[in-house]
């Protein structure tokens, strides 16, 4: 499904990603985990061609997409929740869903499916973004990344800076999601959610992927963990 083969990406002058490959498979939960600077959102914002890699290149279904622009990106079938969630907070939560859409027509049968998956979303349709909780707006950028039906959702960090006691109802969403057959790749801090939802994980230090381990791994070796993350289980 995805195919990252040995990118490199820059800001500037700055090399930031060095060689990372990766793969994701159909239906398949990929984690990317490493501490904070170490390269995950460049490696998301990569895939999806916000910040296009200078060399190496990206493949979905077998196309290089690299090159290419981030919304021809997101038409091939690539959903995309951003770490900063991405809110138009002036705008209403219908509106900010139908950014997701770029040139794609609404189809209703796809929006009765998120609309079930998350009904605080179509409570809220009609209210500015900016009046949500941030649990509410991590909800309404999740919706937005499903408005095309995407065979593969890159989700960036959806529990950060939530308050504690909305962390539950968004792991248990983000559960929901990879349990749906999509194929995902998600960078999250959350070990104990990574470890329950993820096939495999990659682990990144200084701007590449130095090893990839599955939760059992992780699990039986807490000094992989301790190495990446300075953090036990
Ligand atoms: N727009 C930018 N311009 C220049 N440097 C940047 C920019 N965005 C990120 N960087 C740098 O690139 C490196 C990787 O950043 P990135 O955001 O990919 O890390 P991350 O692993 O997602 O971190 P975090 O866990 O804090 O989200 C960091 O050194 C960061 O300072
Ligand atoms: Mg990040």
């Amino acid at each position: 499904m995805l195919e990252v083969d040995s990118i490199n990406t820059f800001y500037g002058k700055s090399h930031i990603l060095h060689d990372v490959s990766f793969e994701a498979g159909a239906d398949e939960v990929v984690a990317l985990l490493g501490r904070n600077g170490v390269g995950k959102t460049t490696t998301m914002k990569s895939v999806i061609g916000l910040t296009p890699p200078q060399s190496g290149t990206v493949r979905f279904e077998g196309e290089v997409v690299s090159g290419d622009s981030p919304s021809s990106i997101a038409n091939r079938g690539i959903g995309y929740v951003p770490q900063d969630r991405g809110m138009f907070p002036e705008l209403t939560v219908e509106e900010n869903l139908t950014m997701g859409l770029g040139t794609a027509k609404r189809d209703e049968t796809i929006m009765a499916e998120i609309f079930d998956r998350f009904p605080r979303v179509e409570e809220r349709m009609h209210q500015k973004a900016g009046t949500l909780s941030g649990g509410e707006q991590q909800m309404v950028a999740m919706a937005r990344a499903l408005m095309r039906d995407p065979k593969l959702v890159l989700m960036d960090e959806p529990t950060e800076g939530l308050m504690p006691s909305l962390i539950p109802e968004i792991a248990d969403i983000t559960e929901e999601i990879a349990d749906s057959g999509y194929s995902i790749v998600i960078v999250e801090q959350n070990v104990d959610l990574v470890l329950d939802i993820a096939d495999r994980i990659y682990l990144m230090d200084n701007g590449r992927i130095h090893e990839q381990a599955t939760p059992a791994d992780l699990r039986d070796d807490e000094t992989i963990l301790e190495k990446y993350l300075g953090v036990g289980i």
